[in-house]
């Protein structure tokens, strides 16, 4: 066990811990959200609203839940789920490992708990996907088990209870606010107390916009009383994303259709469909073997010529220009340029997972979020430029 003096942090007595969760618990039941995962005991729903929020706000995450159990109702329906369906699920929520994870989650209940989600810590925290965060947010919400959820808003809330020195985005601190949540955690309403710190977190004690005056629990928070809000949490600014140049090839052939791609298992947004794209580095890597003209002429004909070869195709290229478009992954930044072409009938080749596909069709393919902008800039061009 932890001992939290070692790191500076004087646990409360029993007296004023009581006093804690009875203040904690009476502001939630008056000022609850009313959401729809509030409203059963389901571990499987409450699983897939864990697993939506983690990375999502409150109001986007309502229809997708909806959806999510309306399109499979069971545990044994999402683990049968077709990869297109499971990411349609999911389109426009982004981190897409989460539904997979969750899809081999579900393969593993079948398989190893008889179809019936488990009920235990250790099993539920056995479970593909599922963390020490959502293994306690489950167990303290589905089965009332005394397990504290830690995430983000959760150690705001703690660093500032306590003024805890340690950094709050740093992993190895993430035990010293876990110790502190095991000590707080009220055993007779665990998953209400866990979801009334979160309920905190996001909204009256978030990062950026904190109403402390407002907070049912200043009068135990050490900055409130110290007036040092402002240094807690503790957390170091993350790395900025780095930035990617992205070339796409926007193809449309005589009827109209365009041609799309899905993106192979090692991609970043792999089993997406899109428009057939390149990273600009990797066609500058390739740039000696061309060796006539300026570096812009020798790009846009290296481009065009690495798609020609590695495609097969053989293409019309228009003289059209786009606006660039970006987007922002945790980790990548991305600028993409668009290059327009055409091609009369041919057959696509065998090395790629290529279609045609009429804008009218797309809504049956699952697209991420860049290849929506991607299209949307594409068809505001072309209908400015009346063409
Ligand atoms: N964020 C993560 N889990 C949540 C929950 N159960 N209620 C509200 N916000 C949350």
């Amino acid at each position: 066990m932890l001992d939290l003096n070692d790191y500076g942090i004087k646990m409360w007595d029993s007296e004023k811990i009581a006093s804690f969760r009875r203040t904690l618990l009476a502001w939630y039941d008056q000022e609850k959200r009313d959401l729809p995962w509030r409203r059963t005991k389901n571990p499987y729903h409450i699983w897939v609203s864990e697993i939506m929020l983690q990375q999502t706000q409150v109001v986007t995450v309502i229809p997708y839940y909806e959806r999510f159990l309306d399109w499979f109702p069971t545990i044994d329906q999402l683990a049968q789920a077709s990869e297109e369906k499971l990411l349609k699920a999911w389109e426009g929520l982004g981190y897409y490992s989460r539904v997979r994870n969750m899809q081999k989650a579900a393969q593993q209940i079948i398989a190893d708990f008889a179809g019936k989600f488990p009920s235990s810590y250790d099993d539920v925290a056995s479970l593909k996907g599922i963390g020490p965060y959502t293994a306690g947010a489950i167990c303290s919400i589905a089965f009332d088990l005394p397990e504290p959820a830690v995430d983000g808003n959760v150690m705001r809330v703690i660093a500032r209870l306590f003024e805890v020195n340690y950094d709050i985005g740093e992993p190895k601190n993430r035990k010293i606010f876990q110790a502190i949540m095991e000590e707080l955690i009220d055993p007779d309403r665990p998953g209400d107390f866990n979801q009334a710190l979160m309920d905190l977190g996001s909204d009256i004690e978030s990062a950026k916009n904190p109403r402390p005056e407002e907070s049912p629990i200043r009068f135990f928070s050490a900055a409130y009383l110290h007036g040092t809000m402002d240094k807690y949490p503790i957390k170091e600014p993350k790395k900025k994303p780095r930035p990617v140049q992205i070339q796409a090839f926007v193809i449309r052939n005589e009827k109209g259709e365009f041609l799309l791609e899905k993106n192979t298992a090692d991609r970043l947004l792999a089993g997406f469909w899109s428009f057939p794209i390149m990273e600009t580095d990797f066609i500058g890597q390739q740039l000696d073997l061309f060796d006539e003209g300026t570096p812009q002429i020798k790009e846009t004909v290296s481009q065009k010529a690495l798609f020609k070869q590695d495609y097969l195709l053989d293409v019309t290229w228009s003289e059209q220009s786009f606006e660039k478009v970006s987007h922002t992954f945790s980790h990548q930044k991305w600028t993409i340029q668009m290059t327009e072409g055409f091609i009369k009938k041919a057959a696509l080749p065998n090395s790629h997972e290529l279609c045609w596909v009429a804008a009218a069709d797309f809504d049956n393919y699952p697209m991420a979020a860049p290849q929506k902008k991607m299209l949307a800039q594409y068809l505001k061009t072309r209908k400015e430029a009346k063409l």
